[in-house]
């Protein structure tokens, strides 16, 4: 006679909440089992495994209790512990497939097909710990099905658990909570698809031994209660965990950016000093070159000379600008027309193996910056992940508004809460390992061969990035590209200045106007005056501000322009400025300096309307601005 078969509701809804709670579990622990490394590793894999293992198995047998016959039905012990211990082993299996660095759809799929019948072993062992005064026969068609559900259902756990396990986003936990319950059904189906396929008959008995576990209702609120205390165990140990974490990195962040910050001191002291050595170096080559005739052979001799300090003045521009020293011209601009104009002369420099997908956004912020040196940022940007893929692939650039809220994501960038405009830029290149993210920033730092990098790329943007008020953020791992994700605040108000662009390119370098020159530094002094001497100005050369003072009253004519250093010795160059601006009110300023931190730069950022030429220049690049001022094509009218 065929015993009939009936299931207690609330037992069944129990084992599907056991069922959901576990997953839920099981996706939070797969992040903590990916994010350790060593040893920490082996120890949340083992504690992951048994959590999930035994909220699995208590799923299984709450729902096993939930099943009646009208026969009493006993549990032996033996087989019941072993069925303990596949759950556990499945789990383990999951844990490690799921927390491998990479892991592909075929890797996802020999995971499921190993653990579905691990979970299907665990419970048809269950089955056969039952003691029942009753023969138990199976139908193979629904046994298949259920095992084929445990597949699935592992495929899609796997799948599930491999995607949200580094997802720390605040949408994560709802996210997490939707799939857990999913999950959890898709088991519980298994469970009551592997329960229907058997069949009791009497006469007969299952099971090897008489006693045992006896199936009551208080040992199914035993088992609950036992797994969910595992279960919020492993919860809890995860969000410690988690907290921790995110401490240790916050902390690391700070010191990576205080080292950071004592390397840039350094490199933008030395870059300052040498700039003035520069500026004599090039300029006197200009001279010697200029009385050499081109078949004279120390004519290329020179030429060597000024193409060194050229590129020696282009090293020490890079560490002027990771220091944050180098002097920004910020605009109000917008991003999305910077990029799309720096994209354009990029295109041809990286290559056709890559393909390159811009994505704006349409309703982009303005943002204050130096367009100049935005695109330095895009193109050094661009040109490593050019580097990175040198077998070709995608260069995936986006431009976002974000509003960075208060508390850990903002902390995480490393940048004040706030509205940004960020600037994404997704390589499927080569990556990095976490020893070579902690150091791209740092100058000289590069892995590419010996003449093939300098390793300034990062720093520059690094210092480019920093001075405007933004921040840089990079996500990489080996092998699966890397993301650099570049935030500038937003601009408060638009305010257009055309005046900047609408500037014409001067053409004559000479002149006949009476330049007032102020320099302390020897060499830089001469080599102004003597620029505009041959050009046909009349200098007026002082070392210091009172000096120029002195000379002003004593001269009777008209001094056209000032050309001052911004650091002077008692008195600096603005309010020299401004006290020979009381007496001579038509009088253009010209500022020279390789430093920042002056009265007309506050923090690397220039004052509107004031004109500025960077140190080192060359005579002509010096010749050039003085006519634009004199012009009063830029700065102050
Ligand atoms: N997109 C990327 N993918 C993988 N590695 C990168 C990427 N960008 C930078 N790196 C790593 O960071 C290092 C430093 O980059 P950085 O731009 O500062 O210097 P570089 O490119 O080596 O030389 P330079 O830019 O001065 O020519 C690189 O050598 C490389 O190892
Ligand atoms: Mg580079």
């Amino acid at each position: 006679m065929t015993l009939h078969a009936a299931y207690s509701p609330s037992l069944v809804v129990l084992s599907v909440l056991i069922a959901s709670v576990a997953s839920y579990t099981a996706l939070d622990l797969a992040g903590r089992v990916t994010a350790a490394h060593g040893r920490e590793r082996l120890a949340w894999l083992a504690g992951g495994s048994l959590a999930m293992g035994i909220g699995i198995w208590s799923m299984h047998f709450v729902g096993m209790l939930a099943f009646h016959l009208p026969v009493p039905i006993g549990y032996e012990l033996g087989r019941v512990l072993l069925s303990v211990l596949v759950a556990v082993a499945a789990s383990a299996l999951a844990l490690v497939v799921v927390s491998r660095p990479h892991v592909g759809l075929p890797a996802l799929g020999l995971g499921a097909l190993c653990m579905g019948p691990a979970i299907a072993g665990m419970h048809y062992i269950g089955m056969a710990a039952l003691n029942v005064p009753a023969s138990m026969h199976f139908d193979p068609f629904l046994v298949a099905t259920s095992v084929a559900i445990a597949i699935a259902a592992s495929f899609v756990g796997l799948a599930l658990a491999y995607h949200f396990r580094q997802d720390e986003s605040a949408g994560g936990v709802a996210r997490r909570l939707a799939s857990g319950l999913v999950m959890g059904l898709a088991i519980a189906g298994m469970h009551y698809t592997g329960m229907a396929a058997a069949r009791f008959d009497t006469p007969g008995r299952t099971g090897a031994s008489v006693g045992g576990l006896l199936a009551t209702g208080q040992l199914a609120i035993g088992v609950t209660l036992g797994a969910m205390v595992i279960l919020a165990l492993g919860l809890l140990g995860a969000t410690v965990d988690r907290w921790l974490r995110q401490r240790a990195e916050l902390a690391e962040r700070r010191q990576q950016s205080q080292k950071l910050e004592a390397i840039g001191q350094l490199a933008g002291g030395i870059a300052h000093d040498f700039n003035n050595l520069l500026t004599a170096i090039l300029g006197n080559a200009a001279f010697v070159l200029a009385s050499t005739p081109v078949d004279d052979p120390r004519h290329a001799d020179i030429r060597e000379i000024e193409r060194a300090a050229t590129r020696a003045a282009e090293l020490t521009h890079q560490l002027l600008a990771f220091g944050r020293k180098q002097v920004l011209k910020p605009t109000p601009l917008d991003l999305n027309a910077t990029l799309a104009h720096t994209m354009r002369m990029l295109t041809r420099l990286v290559g056709e193996h890559i393909e390159i997908t811009v994505v704006p956004d349409p309703a982009l912020w303005d943002v204050q910056a130096d367009p100049a040196q935005l695109e330095q940022v895009i193109v050094n940007l661009v040109v490593n992940a050019r580097d990175a893929m040198p077998e070709g692939g995608k260069l995936t650039i986006e431009t976002q508004n974000v509003t960075l809220q208060p508390g850990s994501t903002s902390q995480h960038i490393g940048a004040p809460a706030g509205d940004y405009v960020l600037i994404a830029f997704t390589d499927t290149g080569i990556g990095m390992d976490p020893a070579t993210q902690d150091r791209i920033f740092e100058p000289f730092f590069t892995t590419k061969g010996l003449g093939k990098g300098t390793g300034l790329g990062l720093a520059t943007v690094y210092g480019i990035v920093r001075q405007s008020g933004g921040s840089i953020s990079v996500y990489s791992e080996p092998h699966r590209g890397s993301t650099f994700k570049v935030y500038l605040p937003r601009l408060a108000e638009p305010v257009r200045d055309a005046s900047e662009s609408a500037a014409p390119a001067a053409v004559s370098t000479g002149g006949t106007e009476t330049v007032l020159v102020v320099e302390d530094e020897e060499a830089v002094r001469q080599l102004a005056a003597r620029t505009l001497f041959v050009r046909g100005y009349t200098p007026l050369v002082a070392h210091t501000g009172e000096e120029a003072l002195r000379l002003s009253e004593q001269h009777p004519g008209p001094i056209h322009l000032l050309l001052t250093d911004v650091v002077l010795p008692r008195m600096n160059g603005s309010r020299l400025a401004e006290t020979l601006l009381a007496t001579r009110p038509d009088l253009r300023v010209l500022y020279m300096s390789g430093f920042t931190e002056t009265a007309i730069v506050h923090h690397g950022v220039l004052q509107p309307g004031t004109d500025f030429i960077q140190k080192p220049f060359t005579p002509h690049a010096l010749a050039v601005k003085l006519r634009d001022v004199l012009a009063g094509v830029s700065g102050r009218r």
